[in-house]
């Protein structure tokens, strides 16, 4: 099977799957859309409402948000593939749950697979953790590592912006960051984040 027919059948798989409870809530499963060859994968938590009853990732006020962050860069919706780490709607939009988180993870990690994406943007504080357990998101985010193999950024939540607007310009700051990260993949000087997190850490136990 070629990335795009994988890519398919992971979405027919997702929109009858009852591996967790959260099936019960499911209008319609949301396993996430764009170009199988995409450059940059986003990851963000779980649908919500809007993307519940349409099957489309990101399709409300979030979504919009991340349209609009993405024409900063001078990039569309359609050149990047966008999902969750749950693809059910978890109901009145809670936190996923760690069962539900794991019950759902081969999905994503076959979509990676089949993308092989140069980029993932963790979105907020799930998909994160994911690649970076127990980091804070105030503290690492926009600083790309690679985990597994794979070129992680972890950026905050479109939403988390929405509600703090003095979040914007720190998320603008990182998305600007991805033009070179995707031309320069093999560039992210890996030791250099590793060394100001080292820092950090240093000057912390000073105190
Ligand atoms: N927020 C998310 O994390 N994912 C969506 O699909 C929509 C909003
Ligand atoms: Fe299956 Fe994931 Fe939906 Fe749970 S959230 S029912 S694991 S597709």
């Amino acid at each position: 099977m070629n990335s795009k027919e994988i890519l398919t059948s992971i979405a027919e798989e997702v929109s009858i799957c009852e591996e967790c409870k959260l099936h019960h809530y499911r209008e319609k499963g949301v396993p996430g859309e764009g170009p199988p060859n995409a450059e940059i994968v986003f990851i963000g938590e779980g649908p919500g409402f809007h993307e519940n009853v349409q099957g489309r990732p990101f399709v409300g006020a979030a979504g919009e948000f991340l349209e609009e962050l993405l024409e900063t860069i001078d990039m569309r919706r359609e050149d990047v593939f966008i999902t969750n780490v749950v693809k059910c709607r978890p109901p009145g939009n809670r936190d996923p749950e760690p069962e539900e988180l794991k019950a759902c993870r081969g999905y994503l990690d076959r979509q990676l697979e089949a993308i092989n994406p140069k980029v993932v943007v963790t979105l907020g504080r799930f998909s994160m953790a994911r690649y970076i357990p127990g980091a804070k998101i105030s503290q690492i985010h926009g600083r790309a590592r690679r985990v597994n193999g794979l070129l992680v950024v972890p950026f905050y939540h479109p939403a988390a912006a929405l509600h703090r607007p003095s979040l914007r310009s720190t998320v603008e700051r990182d998305f600007a960051q991805l033009p070179e990260l995707i031309k320069n993949p093999a560039q992210v000087p890996e030791y250099i984040h590793e060394k100001k997190e080292e820092k950090q850490a240093e000057q912390l136990s000073l105190f």
